[in-house]
């Protein structure tokens, strides 16, 4: 079993007037739940933990846009900074797929799959999944199931988050930042209707915001 941190239920987060929010975004947020330098003290140590794993063959990592890019790309630094610095290093390529599967803060039914090179050019190889959040779990198990059928040597997934929530599938990734309660979470690549992929840190949305950024 992956091992994460846990944000309790009852955390109470912290302060936004204790940390840098855009001014836009001021009257939206109710706590920040996760700031920006624990993401990436996290990231730093996933990092190590899949190159533990991984390492030794050639690593596709492949991003699950659009939430899972600013992840991805930090990931990929500390991998990067572990292979430039030890005695053992894989090469490392990368490719992006598009996934859309909700609408304002509910996850639909259906999970569309858009973009991405040819999924049959990852035939043989170790692929490295990263996704920002995994709420019911459709998304991944489709994802999943469409790999598959390419026939790569192996398949991981990272996700920075996993959803405690009634409507999960059961389904977990390979390595999991952190394990948090089931609120609407936004920041750090993770949107609202495209909104707060431009705030640096993971924060709960409150009621207000929901109705006006709702499509
Ligand atoms: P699942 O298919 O229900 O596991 O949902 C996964 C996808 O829904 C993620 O890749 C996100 O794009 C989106 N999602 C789920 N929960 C949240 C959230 O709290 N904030 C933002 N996006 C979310
Ligand atoms: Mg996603």
């Amino acid at each position: 079993m992956a091992s994460y941190l846990q944000i309790a239920d009852d955390e109470k987060g912290h302060e936004l007037d204790l940390f840098c929010i855009p001014r836009h975004y001021e009257n939206d947020l109710d706590k920040v739940i996760i700031p920006h330098g624990l993401i990436m003290d996290r990231t730093e140590r996933l990092a190590r933990d899949i190159i533990q794993d991984m390492g030794g063959h050639h690593i596709v990592a492949l991003c699950v846009l659009k939430g899972g890019y600013k992840f991805f790309a930090d990931l990929l630094d500390y991998i990067k900074a572990l292979n430039q610095n030890s005695d053992k290093s894989v090469p490392l390529t990368v490719d992006f797929i598009r996934v859309k599967s909700y609408c304002n803060d509910k996850s639909t039914n259906s999970v569309k799959v858009i973009g991405g090179d040819e999924l049959s050019s990852l035939r043989g190889k170790n692929v490295l999944i990263v996704e920002d959040i995994v709420e019911t779990g459709r998304t991944m198990q489709t994802l999943l199931s469409l790999l598959s059928e390419c026939h790569p040597k192996m398949v991981k997934v990272v996700s920075l988050l996993v959803k405690r929530t009634p409507r999960s599938s059961g389904y977990r990734p390979d390595y999991i930042g952190f394990e948090v309660p089931d609120a609407f979470l936004v920041g750090y690549a993770l949107d609202y209707n495209e909104y707060f992929r431009d705030l640096s840190h993971i924060c709960i949305l409150n009621d207000r915001a929901k109705e006006k950024y709702k499509v």
